[in-house]
């Protein structure tokens, strides 16, 4: 993982980020903050189509969204490229329909739902959260999903499972990067089931109010805003509840750099680098890294009685 500075935007670039800025206040406006119905939702081409049927979520007073142009264009996904400007300019042509999500394991209902269908059963919010990737930048996304939660209950996960193991999609005919070994394709991620089922843990179809982009990892993909964003699989296929813990692609790749936790950390250096500080894309100056990314109120409950060096 490499450490790149974006490039800079022109204004004319930006004119999707003001339509959703005029569009978010307009929603808000509107004042009934119910559905307001699901649309068409995801395209089946690379190209991101307005998402109407969510909910807006509370803006962050302090965390200003990272511009668009930055969020779609310094990106890690590396099925499509090991530098952050690859992705945008290979993923393009990915196949995001008919797009099926496999959840199964141990649970009383497995089932493989059509990503349309699933949208239907699971009411889209906006989440504005601070992302941070362990090498050392942060973005403020305004993504769009729906609670992991609310899937999980569908499939009625049993007493048995502790885990949860995300697989995402491997064509080779599609990503060019699965001709290199760099990791264990396909890319894999875990959670423990009491942090999957964590009201902050989303699965994203869009972010500022479109479907995401292929190199955001369309059509839907993992985000669990108080770890490091390696986490967050992109272009999900399968979903496993499971009794232990499974192998993750970076844990597999570097077990001494990247843990199974993966909690943000200002206190747990990377071994090549330090935690403490990170880089927000868009400003200059670096801000200090907060405990797990500043969502600790919420989520350090989890970890009660862990000893949180080891356990990275
Ligand atoms: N998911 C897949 N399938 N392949 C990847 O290479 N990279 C991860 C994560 N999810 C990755 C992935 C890493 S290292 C990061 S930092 C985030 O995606 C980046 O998400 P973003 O490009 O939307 O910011």
């Amino acid at each position: 993982m490499l450490i790149q500075r974006p490039q800079d935007i022109a204004p004319s670039e930006i004119t999707t980020e003001a339509l959703y800025h005029g569009r978010r206040s307009f929603i808000q406006r509107a004042g009934s903050l119910a559905l307001l119905g699901s649309s068409g939702l995801l395209a089946d081409t690379a190209l991101a189509a307005p998402l109407t049927g969510f909910r807006p979520g509370a803006p962050l007073p302090a965390d200003k969204p990272t511009r668009l142009k930055d969020i779609t264009s310094y990106n890690n996904y590396y099925e499509f490229g090991l530098d952050k400007d690859e992705p945008a300019r290979t993923a393009g042509a990915l196949k995001t329909r008919p797009w099926t999500v496999t959840v199964e394991g141990l649970c009383n209902k497995p089932r493989s739902f059509a990503l349309d269908d699933l949208l239907k059963l699971a009411p889209l919010e906006e989440r504005i959260y601070r992302m941070r990737c362990v090498e050392g930048w942060s973005m403020v996304i305004p993504w769009v999903g729906f609670p992991l939660s609310s899937l999980l209950k569908l499939v009625e996960p049993q007493g048995s499972a502790k885990f949860v193991a995300f697989s995402t999609l491997a064509d080779r005919a599609q990503m060019p990067g699965l001709q290199r070994p760099v990791l264990n394709w396909p890319y894999t991620e875990g959670l423990r089931l009491d942090e999957a089922l964590h009201p902050l843990t989303i699965l994203a179809v869009g972010l500022y109010g479109e479907t995401l982009l292929p190199q955001n990892g369309a059509p839907i993909r993992l985000v669990v805003p108080w770890k490091y964003g390696f986490k967050g699989a992109k272009s999900i296929v399968r979903i496993r509840l499971i009794e232990a813990m499974p192998a993750t692609a970076w844990n597999t790749a570097a077990p001494q750099e990247y843990g199974f936790y993966s909690n943000v950390n200002p206190d747990v250096d990377h071994p090549r680098w330090s935690q403490a500080t990170e880089r927000r894309i868009g400003e200059f100056s670096k801000r200090k890294t907060l405990p797990f990314n500043g969502y600790a109120e919420q989520v350090a409950a989890l970890y009660t009685g862990m000893d949180l060096k080891k356990h990275f």
